[in-house]
C-alpha cells in the first residue's frame, strides 16, 4: 500500500563529516521521519522533515516510566552504487513484539518500511561508501501522553533518525577484549530483555563503564539468577566454537533475538557447520579453553555484524586468550560473506537485501 508521506526539504544542510573518522552515532543526517498516534486519529501525519527537536510535554510517559523502544538497522551503499537494507522486516517484527510488551502500538509494516525508504532517499547523499561504513537508522517509538498515573500511554510518537557510521569498534575487524560480568545483570526472566527497550540499555551502562575502566571493550552477560549461563556479549548475541561445533544460547526471554543472530544461524546451517542452540555455562567455556577446544568466540549484531572476541577476562588475574587473540576462520568467513552481501558484491541467495528504489 502506498502511503502519503509529506516531505519538507531542509533549507539548512548540516555539515558533512569526513568518511575516515565517522565513529558510531556521532553525526545525524539532514532529515528525520516522524508521525504521531492518538486514540482518536490512530497513526497520522507521516512526514519527512528537517532533523529537529521533538515537541514533548515534560509529563510525557517516556520521560517518567520509560515507555521507549528502538530499532537499529543500516542502509549500505553497494560497490555498484545501489543502496540496500538488510532484512528490514525483521526490525519491524521486533518493534511490533516490543510494542506489545511495553503496551504501545507500533506502526504497520507498510508505514515502517516506507518511512525508512523515504528517509534513506531524502538523505541518500549521507550514505557513506568506504568499507565498513553505512547509514545507521534508528526507528524509535515512545509514549508521549502527558499523564503521571502509572498506566500505558495513550499517545505515541514514532520517528526515524539516521547517522552515518564507521565500524562499531573502530573501522576494522579487530578482536575485542570482553569482561565476564558477575555482579550486574542486563535482563531478568519475565522482564524486558527480549525486546529493544531503552531501559535495558540504561541498566547495562554501569557494567560497561566499569569494564572500560579495566581496559575491556564490553561485557559478557551471565544469567541474572545463577550467574552461570552465558547470555550475550555487550550489545551482541554470542557464539562459541568448541571443537567443530558452534554453540549459541537459546532465546528464552532474557536474550535479544538479533537479526544478525538469526542470519548467522541460517548461514551456519547452509554451510553444514554443526550448530547447537543450548544453554552454555561460563565454566563450560573455561574448561573448553583449558582443554584447547575453544577455537572461536564471536558476537553478532547490526552494528558490528560479526565481531571476534580475542580475550575473555574471567577475573582480574585470569584472562582467556582465544585463537591467540586473532579472528577465527568461521567469524572471518561470515563477516566477509555478510559484508559482501550487504554491499552487493555477491548474489543475494538468501533473499535478505531490499534495494532502496529511486537512488
Ligand atoms: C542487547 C543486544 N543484543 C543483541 C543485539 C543484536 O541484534 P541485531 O542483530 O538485531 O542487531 C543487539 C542490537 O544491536 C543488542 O542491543
Amino acid at each position: 500500500m502506498e502511503i502519503d508521506i509529506a516531505i519538507e526539504q531542509t533549507t539548512e544542510p548540516r555539515p558533512r563529516p569526513t568518511e575516515e573518522n565517522l565513529g558510531f552515532g556521532r553525526y545525524f543526517s539532514d532529515h528525520m521521519f516522524v508521525m504521531e498516534h492518538s486514540q482518536v486519529m490512530g497513526w497520522h501525519a507521516p512526514r519527512v522533515v528537517p532533523y529537529q527537536s521533538l515537541r514533548l510535554d515534560p509529563g510525557a510517559s517516556v520521560l517518567h516510566y520509560g515507555q521507549a523502544l528502538f530499532e537499529g538497522m543500516k542502509a549500505f551503499r553497494g560497490d555498484d552504487g545501489r543502496v540496500r537494507l538488510f532484512r528490514p522486516e525483521m526490525n519491524w517484527k521486533r518493534l511490533q513484539t516490543g510494542a506489545q510488551r511495553l503496551c504501545m502500538k507500533a506502526p504497520h509494516l507498510d508505514v515502517f518500511l516506507q518511512g525508512v525508504l523515504r528517509l534513506v532517499r531524502a538523505d541518500a547523499d549521507w550514505i557513506p561508501s568506504k568499507p565498513g561504513t553505512a547509514l545507521y537508522l534508528r526507528p524509535t517509538l515512545i509514549g508521549s501522553e502527558p499523564f503521571l498515573g502509572v498506566r500505558p500511554s495513550e499517545a505515541y510518537i514514532f520517528y526515524i533518525i539516521a547517522s552515518p557510521v564507521g565500524g562499531y569498534y573502530g573501522d576494522s575487524v579487530e578482536p575485542v577484549k570482553i569482561w565476564v560480568e558477575r555482579e550486574y545483570s542486563r535482563a531478568a526472566r519475565g522482564g524486558i530483555g527480549a525486546v529493544k527497550a531503552g531501559g535495558n540499555y540504561a541498566s547495562s551502562l554501569l557494567a560497561a563503564t566499569e569494564a572500560k575502566k579495566r581496559g575491556f571493550a564490553q561485557v559478557l552477560w551471565l544469567d541474572s539468577c545463577q550467574k552461570k549461563y552465558v547470555e550475550e556479549v555487550g550489545t551482541m548475541n554470542v557464539f562459541f566454537r568448541i571443537g567443530d561445533t558452534v554453540v549459541t544460547p537459546p532465546l528464552g526471554g532474557t536474550i535479544l533475538p538479533g537479526v544478525m543472530r538469526d542470519s548467522i544461524i541460517q548461514l551456519l546451517e547452509a554451510r553444514h557447520i554443526r550448530l547447537e542452540q543450548r544453554p552454555i555455562t561460563i565454566d563450560e567455556v573455561t574448561e573448553a579453553h583449558d582443554k584447547g577446544d575453544l577455537r572461536e568466540i564471536f558476537g553478532t549484531g547490526t552494528a558490528a555484524s560479526v565481531s571476534p572476541v580475542g580475550v575473555l577476562g574471567l577475573s582480574e588475574d585470569r584472562l582467556l586468550v582465544v585463537n591467540e587473540g586473532r579472528p577465527g576462520p568461521i567469524a572471518t568467513e561470515l563477516y566477509k560473506y555478510v559484508t559482501d552481501l550487504q554491499h552487493g558484491r555477491i548474489p543475494d541467495e538468501m533473499g535478505w537485501m531490499m534495494e532502496v528504489p529511486g537512488i
